[in-house]
């Protein structure tokens, strides 16, 4: 992020021109120190020489922070005849000026920094309940487990919606058996409509095998218009599932939106737990309750009705009591979890009476009630 953020600084930069060399602050050699932070803060030193127009500083800071994601620009100025790196380039070729003060720091001192406002979430009445599905590691079995908990809340007659929001691996749209980009009417997305819940995903636009090169203003923009150029009609839930950890999608969700709570995935594992743990903090540092803990892949049921711990045990347990919330319930290891997810027919569907699908239908009543 921090890179792209100053690859694009640089490209607008080569767009200010100054008058006096007819060519830009870049292409004159006047730009030293670009930094840029992955909250958005841009930082870099103008070189100014005697001729040159003042205003170019304010030019230079306006063009910066018309940046998409930017939120704080601070320009130091520096006279070019004092500056030793200016030994060259057009900058240093100005005359000196004689006994010149340094210029004014553009901005307020670094002791001071301005506090950068995170966007106020706003509530979405008609979207019902927002829910993210979140895990610390990946391949725990978000999707599988969201994916499930929506269809079941549907059959259960809920109105559900079902939003992914993994930018790295959208898979949703396989899991629920729909393919095709969603049709654009009067300006809003009409999502398509699966086991009776309502979906949209970045899947549906961006292209398979697409490097992952959403960003953090790029991903907030989407989840922003997920949310509301979506025609979803009233929801009772909108269940939103994330990529592993604590990153952009999670951080743009919870800054866009009120959302009732985060159910946190884990499988077994001491390690799985523990990325969990640091996830579910992460919610509850911004004042999103955790609803609970579901674990996943728990045991492996062998011919003989045997329950092999394929993944460990107790992991899910061991969660839930440290959050000091409800373990919601335990999913078996079953192949036909996988099949379904691949063939778009989750497992509540497929197989209803299955172990694994009534723990699903299960964790969705539990969270109903919660
Ligand atoms: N209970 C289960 N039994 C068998 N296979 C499962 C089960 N849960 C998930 N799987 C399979 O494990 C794989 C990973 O699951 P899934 O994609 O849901 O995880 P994820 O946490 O969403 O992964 P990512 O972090 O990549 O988004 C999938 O192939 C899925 O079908
Ligand atoms: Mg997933």
């Amino acid at each position: 992020m921090t890179e792209s953020l100053t690859a694009r600084v640089e490209q607008t930069l080569l767009t200010v021109v100054n008058a006096r060399t007819g060519t830009s602050v870049l292409a004159s050699d006047q730009v030293r120190d670009v930094a840029t932070s992955t909250a958005g803060r841009v930082q870099l030193t103008l070189l100014l020489g005697a001729n040159d127009d003042p205003t170019l500083a304010r030019d230079v800071r306006q063009a910066v922070e018309a940046l998409d994601g930017v939120t704080d620009v601070r320009v130091n100025v520096v006279d070019a005849a004092t500056d030793p790196r200016a030994q060259h380039g057009a900058a240093a070729a100005a005359p000196p000026a004689p006994k010149r003060a340094p210029l004014p720091m553009m901005a307020e001192p670094a002791a001071a920094p301005r506090p950068v406002p995170a966007p106020t979430p706003s509530a979405f009445p008609a979207l019902g309940k927002i829910i993210a599905i979140s895990s610390g590691k990946g391949g725990v079995g978000k999707s599988t487990v969201t994916v499930n908990l929506a269809v079941a809340l549907a059959k259960l007659g809920r109105h559900v919606g079902l939003l992914d929001a993994d930018i790295y691996g959208p898979n949703v749209p396989r899991m629920m058996g729909v393919m095709t980009a969603p049709p654009v009417e009067n300006e809003k997305i009409v999502p398509p409509e699966a086991h009776g819940v309502k979906l949209m995903s970045l899947g549906f636009m961006i292209e398979r095998d697409q490097p992952a090169i959403w960003r953090g203003p790029i991903v907030m923009k989407i989840i922003n218009q997920f949310l509301r150029d979506v025609r979803w009609g009233r929801l009772d839930y909108l269940f939103v599932d994330m990529p592993p950890g604590t990153g952009d999608a999670q951080l743009s969700l919870v800054q866009a939106a009120h959302l009732a709570g985060a159910v946190i995935v884990t499988t077994p594992q001491e390690v799985a737990v523990g990325d969990a743990l640091r996830g579910a903090k992460m919610f509850e540092r911004v004042g999103v309750p955790v609803l609970g803990v579901v674990e996943n892949m728990s045991w492996f049921e062998l011919a003989n009705g045997d329950k092999m711990p394929i993944f460990g045990s107790g992991g899910g347990a061991r969660l839930a009591l440290e959050l000091g919330v409800p373990l919601l319930g335990e999913i078996p290891l079953w192949q036909p979890v996988r099949e379904g997810g691949d063939s778009g027919t989750p497992i509540v569907i497929s197989a209803p009476d299955s172990p694994a699908a009534r723990a699903m239908t299960a964790v969705a009543e539990m969270l109903e009630r919660r």
